[in-house]
Protein backbone atom coordinates (compact mmCIF):
# COMPACT_ATOMS: atom_id res chain seq x y z
CA UNK A 1 0.00 0.00 0.00
CA UNK A 2 2.85 2.53 0.80
CA UNK A 3 6.17 1.62 -0.16
CA UNK A 4 8.95 4.66 0.64
CA UNK A 5 12.76 4.20 -0.53
CA UNK A 6 15.59 5.62 1.10
CA UNK A 7 13.65 8.62 1.83
CA UNK A 8 15.41 11.99 3.03
CA UNK A 9 13.69 15.06 3.63
CA UNK A 10 15.47 18.71 4.19
CA UNK A 11 13.47 21.52 4.81
CA UNK A 12 15.10 25.12 3.71
CA UNK A 13 17.71 26.12 5.38
CA UNK A 14 19.25 22.83 5.70
CA UNK A 15 16.92 21.38 8.72
CA UNK A 16 17.31 17.55 7.87
CA UNK A 17 13.85 15.92 8.74
CA UNK A 18 13.82 12.49 7.18
CA UNK A 19 16.92 10.53 6.23
CA UNK A 20 17.22 6.94 5.14
CA UNK A 21 13.65 6.27 5.62
CA UNK A 22 12.96 2.62 3.84
CA UNK A 23 9.14 1.42 4.90
CA UNK A 24 6.37 -1.15 3.68
CA UNK A 25 3.11 -0.61 4.89
CA UNK A 26 0.94 -3.93 3.61
CA UNK A 27 -3.23 -3.35 3.04
CA UNK A 28 -4.91 -3.41 6.44
CA UNK A 29 -2.11 -3.27 8.55
CA UNK A 30 -2.07 -0.57 11.85
CA UNK A 31 0.98 1.18 12.11
CA UNK A 32 1.81 4.56 14.87
CA UNK A 33 4.61 6.16 14.63
CA UNK A 34 6.21 7.32 17.61
CA UNK A 35 9.05 9.47 18.15
CA UNK A 36 9.94 12.18 20.38
CA UNK A 37 9.17 15.81 19.12
CA UNK A 38 10.88 17.01 16.04
CA UNK A 39 11.54 13.19 15.27
CA UNK A 40 10.02 13.67 12.30
CA UNK A 41 6.28 11.74 12.40
CA UNK A 42 4.45 14.82 10.95
CA UNK A 43 6.78 15.44 8.03
CA UNK A 44 6.62 11.41 6.83
CA UNK A 45 2.55 11.85 7.45
CA UNK A 46 2.84 15.52 5.21
CA UNK A 47 5.20 13.18 2.54
CA UNK A 48 2.64 10.54 2.28
CA UNK A 49 -0.47 12.77 1.79
CA UNK A 50 1.73 14.65 -0.84
CA UNK A 51 1.97 17.95 1.45
CA UNK A 52 5.53 17.97 0.81
CA UNK A 53 7.43 16.03 -1.43
CA UNK A 54 10.75 14.14 -0.87
CA UNK A 55 14.22 16.09 -0.99
CA UNK A 56 15.73 12.49 -2.41
CA UNK A 57 14.27 8.91 -2.70
CA UNK A 58 11.13 7.51 -3.64
CA UNK A 59 7.25 7.44 -2.41
CA UNK A 60 4.15 5.00 -3.75
CA UNK A 61 1.37 4.69 -2.56
CA UNK A 62 -1.21 1.96 -4.59
CA UNK A 63 2.45 1.68 -6.79
CA UNK A 64 2.12 4.95 -8.08
CA UNK A 65 4.88 7.34 -7.52
CA UNK A 66 4.27 10.34 -5.69
CA UNK A 67 7.18 11.72 -4.90
CA UNK A 68 6.73 14.09 -7.96
CA UNK A 69 3.33 14.76 -7.62
CA UNK A 70 2.28 18.47 -9.35
CA UNK A 71 -0.26 20.53 -7.11
CA UNK A 72 -2.82 19.97 -9.96
CA UNK A 73 -2.65 16.07 -9.57
CA UNK A 74 -2.50 15.99 -5.24
CA UNK A 75 -6.31 16.68 -4.98
CA UNK A 76 -6.91 14.39 -6.75
CA UNK A 77 -4.66 11.95 -5.06
CA UNK A 78 -6.23 12.47 -1.41
CA UNK A 79 -9.69 11.61 -2.67
CA UNK A 80 -8.00 8.10 -2.06
CA UNK A 81 -6.63 9.01 1.22
CA UNK A 82 -8.67 9.98 4.60
CA UNK A 83 -6.68 12.36 6.65
CA UNK A 84 -7.14 13.47 10.16
CA UNK A 85 -5.28 16.09 12.20
CA UNK A 86 -5.22 17.24 15.56
CA UNK A 87 -5.58 20.75 14.98
CA UNK A 88 -9.17 19.57 12.60
CA UNK A 89 -11.59 22.80 12.17
CA UNK A 90 -14.70 22.65 11.46
CA UNK A 91 -16.97 25.07 10.04
CA UNK A 92 -19.18 26.28 12.54
CA UNK A 93 -22.19 27.89 10.83
CA UNK A 94 -23.08 24.22 9.25
CA UNK A 95 -24.31 21.38 11.75
CA UNK A 96 -22.64 18.41 12.06
CA UNK A 97 -24.49 16.69 8.98
CA UNK A 98 -23.90 19.83 7.07
CA UNK A 99 -20.50 19.38 7.98
CA UNK A 100 -20.11 15.87 6.20
CA UNK A 101 -22.35 16.42 3.60
CA UNK A 102 -20.19 19.75 2.21
CA UNK A 103 -17.69 17.63 2.04
CA UNK A 104 -19.22 14.88 -0.02
CA UNK A 105 -20.47 18.16 -2.07
CA UNK A 106 -16.94 19.20 -2.53
CA UNK A 107 -15.93 16.32 -3.61
CA UNK A 108 -18.84 15.84 -6.12
CA UNK A 109 -20.74 13.57 -4.52
CA UNK A 110 -25.09 13.76 -5.95
CA UNK A 111 -27.24 14.87 -3.42
CA UNK A 112 -29.18 11.98 -3.39
CA UNK A 113 -26.22 9.54 -2.40
CA UNK A 114 -25.14 12.20 0.20
CA UNK A 115 -28.65 11.94 1.73
CA UNK A 116 -27.98 8.63 2.27
CA UNK A 117 -24.39 8.78 2.90
CA UNK A 118 -24.26 11.23 5.84
CA UNK A 119 -26.36 9.29 8.43
CA UNK A 120 -24.35 6.07 7.33
CA UNK A 121 -20.99 7.65 8.28
CA UNK A 122 -22.22 9.15 11.73
CA UNK A 123 -23.93 6.35 12.73
CA UNK A 124 -20.29 4.69 11.84
CA UNK A 125 -18.85 7.29 14.09
CA UNK A 126 -21.69 7.02 16.68
CA UNK A 127 -22.74 10.56 16.24
CA UNK A 128 -25.59 10.09 14.20
CA UNK A 129 -27.39 11.96 17.77
CA UNK A 130 -25.68 15.39 17.01
CA UNK A 131 -26.30 15.54 13.29
CA UNK A 132 -28.34 18.86 13.73
CA UNK A 133 -25.82 19.66 17.04
CA UNK A 134 -23.51 22.86 15.72
CA UNK A 135 -19.73 22.46 15.95
CA UNK A 136 -19.54 25.20 19.41
CA UNK A 137 -22.26 22.37 20.96
CA UNK A 138 -19.68 19.29 20.74
CA UNK A 139 -16.78 18.04 23.06
CA UNK A 140 -13.37 17.56 21.52
CA UNK A 141 -14.17 13.79 21.83
CA UNK A 142 -16.68 14.14 19.29
CA UNK A 143 -15.06 16.53 16.90
CA UNK A 144 -12.47 14.64 16.19
CA UNK A 145 -14.88 12.11 15.63
CA UNK A 146 -16.50 14.54 13.01
CA UNK A 147 -13.20 15.01 11.76
CA UNK A 148 -12.45 11.12 11.52
CA UNK A 149 -15.93 10.93 9.84
CA UNK A 150 -15.27 13.58 7.19
CA UNK A 151 -12.04 11.39 6.42
CA UNK A 152 -14.46 8.75 5.43
CA UNK A 153 -16.70 10.48 2.82
CA UNK A 154 -14.59 8.62 -0.13
CA UNK A 155 -14.24 5.35 2.21
CA UNK A 156 -10.30 5.39 1.70
CA UNK A 157 -8.49 1.96 1.67
CA UNK A 158 -5.92 3.85 3.84
CA UNK A 159 -6.53 6.95 6.77
CA UNK A 160 -3.68 8.64 8.17
CA UNK A 161 -3.85 10.51 11.69
CA UNK A 162 -1.30 12.82 12.79
CA UNK A 163 -2.21 13.09 16.63
CA UNK A 164 -5.75 12.75 16.71
CA UNK A 165 -5.83 12.18 20.42
CA UNK A 166 -3.14 15.19 20.95
CA UNK A 167 -5.85 17.55 22.62
CA UNK A 168 -8.20 14.51 24.44
CA UNK A 169 -8.48 13.46 27.51
CA UNK A 170 -7.58 9.52 28.08
CA UNK A 171 -11.68 8.65 28.36
CA UNK A 172 -11.91 10.38 24.83
CA UNK A 173 -9.10 9.14 23.58
CA UNK A 174 -9.13 5.75 23.97
CA UNK A 175 -12.55 6.34 22.05
CA UNK A 176 -11.07 8.28 19.01
CA UNK A 177 -8.76 4.82 19.12
CA UNK A 178 -11.59 2.24 19.24
CA UNK A 179 -13.05 3.86 16.33
CA UNK A 180 -9.42 3.84 14.31
CA UNK A 181 -9.53 0.07 15.29
CA UNK A 182 -13.14 -0.29 13.86
CA UNK A 183 -12.14 1.51 10.78
CA UNK A 184 -9.19 -0.88 10.30
CA UNK A 185 -11.26 -4.18 11.13
CA UNK A 186 -13.73 -2.71 7.44
CA UNK A 187 -10.40 -3.32 6.16
CA UNK A 188 -8.81 0.43 5.98
CA UNK A 189 -5.25 0.35 6.67
CA UNK A 190 -4.43 3.14 9.76
CA UNK A 191 -1.55 5.08 10.14
CA UNK A 192 -1.06 6.64 13.07
CA UNK A 193 1.09 8.95 14.64
CA UNK A 194 1.17 9.29 18.28
CA UNK A 195 3.17 10.73 21.50
CA UNK A 196 0.50 8.48 23.46
CA UNK A 197 2.94 5.64 25.16
CA UNK A 198 -0.73 4.11 27.26
CA UNK A 199 -2.38 3.66 23.84
CA UNK A 200 0.70 2.58 21.80
CA UNK A 201 1.38 0.34 24.58
CA UNK A 202 -1.88 -1.40 24.67
CA UNK A 203 -2.95 -1.76 20.69
CA UNK A 204 -0.60 -4.62 20.34
CA UNK A 205 0.30 -3.58 16.86
CA UNK A 206 3.10 -2.42 14.93
CA UNK A 207 5.34 0.29 16.06
CA UNK A 208 7.79 2.53 13.60
CA UNK A 209 10.18 4.47 16.34
CA UNK A 210 11.79 7.61 14.59
CA UNK A 211 14.67 9.14 16.00
CA UNK A 212 15.88 12.48 14.20
CA UNK A 213 14.55 11.59 11.13
CA UNK A 214 16.06 7.84 11.37
CA UNK A 215 13.76 4.51 11.88
CA UNK A 216 15.57 3.39 14.28
CA UNK A 217 12.56 0.53 15.28
CA UNK A 218 10.34 -0.96 13.22
CA UNK A 219 8.31 -3.85 15.38
CA UNK A 220 5.50 -6.03 14.33
CA UNK A 221 4.12 -5.78 17.78
CA UNK A 222 5.75 -2.75 19.47
CA UNK A 223 5.74 -0.74 22.77
CA UNK A 224 6.61 2.78 22.88
CA UNK A 225 10.43 3.29 23.79
CA UNK A 226 12.00 6.05 22.27
CA UNK A 227 15.17 3.95 22.76
CA UNK A 228 16.92 1.81 20.40
N1 LIG B 1 7.78 23.50 7.58
C1 LIG B 1 8.96 23.31 8.18
N2 LIG B 1 10.00 24.11 7.90
C2 LIG B 1 11.20 23.93 8.49
N3 LIG B 1 11.46 22.94 9.38
C3 LIG B 1 10.44 22.12 9.70
C4 LIG B 1 9.15 22.26 9.12
N4 LIG B 1 8.34 21.30 9.65
C5 LIG B 1 9.12 20.60 10.49
N5 LIG B 1 10.38 21.08 10.53
C6 LIG B 1 11.51 20.53 11.30
O1 LIG B 1 11.67 19.19 10.90
C7 LIG B 1 11.94 18.34 12.02
C8 LIG B 1 10.87 17.28 12.15
O2 LIG B 1 9.64 17.92 12.45
P1 LIG B 1 8.24 17.14 12.53
O3 LIG B 1 7.18 18.17 12.61
O4 LIG B 1 8.17 16.17 11.44
O5 LIG B 1 8.40 16.37 13.93
P2 LIG B 1 7.32 15.58 14.80
O6 LIG B 1 7.92 14.27 15.12
O7 LIG B 1 6.01 15.59 14.12
O8 LIG B 1 7.25 16.47 16.12
P3 LIG B 1 5.99 16.72 17.12
O9 LIG B 1 5.91 15.49 17.97
O10 LIG B 1 6.42 17.92 17.91
O11 LIG B 1 4.78 16.96 16.30
C9 LIG B 1 12.05 19.29 13.22
O12 LIG B 1 13.39 19.62 13.38
C10 LIG B 1 11.24 20.48 12.78
O13 LIG B 1 11.67 21.64 13.43
MG1 LIG C 1 4.12 16.36 14.61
Amino acid sequence: MIKMVNVKKTYPKGILALEDVNLSIGANEFVSIVGASGAGKSTLIRLMIAEERPSEGKIFVNDRDISHLSHKQVPYYRRKIGVVFQDFKLLDQKTVGENIAFAMEVSGMKTSEIKKSVPKILKMVGLLEKQQAFPKQLSGGEIQRVAIARALVHQPKLLIADEPTGNLDPGNAWEIIQLLLKINQFGTTVILATHNKEIVDALQKRVVTLKDGHIIKDQKVGRYSLKK
